[in-house]
């Protein structure tokens, strides 16, 4: 199967995650909600097993999050966050069929994962959150920074449709491609800003908007 796949999984695609492991039994939800394209899966799992060997615990603040796959993954990955939050203005019908399949496989998950149709803005973020978005558009993603900043919380992003008019290149894009200068210079900031920076990837071939960046407070353990 190709990872970057924008075909929806459905239960016919059941047989191609046939193992104990904790990603196939993850896959066969998805397959069961029979609502998320592939490379939705293969993104949300690389990003969440990167982000929970660098950070453990907290509430879970998934800003522009979508279908919400990401947040569920963070509790499945480490019992220690109580809750997760997946924040998005228009919250496609995707995430209510996802939460119920995967409360449904993980009961350990009931009345721990909350969907709120909100703006980033409107949500309140504390210190001992841990902030995590997949491909918030363009200046989403440096709202999503911002709003970890002034709050002192842990994050983790993974930018896409970087726009190189309204974000920051940091006069870099002479010397490497826009995108990565825009990336380079979010990473500056946040060094700036108190913060101990740390810089992954995912792999290409499920997305080439792949590049992870986690940050958190230099004063904090990670
Ligand atoms: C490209 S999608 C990414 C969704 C999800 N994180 C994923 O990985 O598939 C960007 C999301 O940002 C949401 N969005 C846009 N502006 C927003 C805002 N100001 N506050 C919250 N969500 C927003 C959209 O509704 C959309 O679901």
């Amino acid at each position: 199967m190709r990872r970057s796949s924008k075909s929806r999984l459905t239960p016919k695609q059941l047989s191609h995650f046939p193992s104990d492991t904790l990603f196939d039994k993850i896959a066969r939800a998805v397959c069961r909600a029979g609502v998320l394209p592939a490379k939705e899966l293969f993104e949300a799992w690389e990003v969440a097993r990167r982000v929970r060997r660098k950070y453990r615990g907290g509430r879970i603040v998934d800003l522009a999050g979508g279908h919400g796959l990401l947040a569920h993954l963070m509790l499945v990955l480490d019992d220690r966050s109580p809750e997760a939050f997946v924040v998005d203005t228009a919250l496609p019908p995707s995430a209510r069929a996802l939460a119920a399949v995967m409360v449904d496989t993980w009961p350990r998950l009931q009345g721990r994962i909350h969907l709120v149709a909100a703006a980033i803005e409107a949500f309140e973020v504390t210190p001992d959150d841990l902030v995590v978005s997949v491909h918030a558009c363009g200046t989403l993603t440096d709202r999503v920074i911002d709003k970890a900043v002034q709050a002192g919380a842990r994050l983790a992003v993974l930018p896409c449709c970087h726009d190189l008019k309204l974000s920051d290149t940091g006069g870099l894009e002479g010397w490497i491609a826009g995108p990565l200068a825009i990336d380079v210079v979010r990473a500056a900031r946040l060094a700036d800003n108190g913060y101990t920076v740390m810089t992954r990837t995912i792999p290409a071939d499920i997305t080439p908007h792949n590049r992870l960046l986690l940050a958190h407070p230099r004063k904090m353990m990670p």
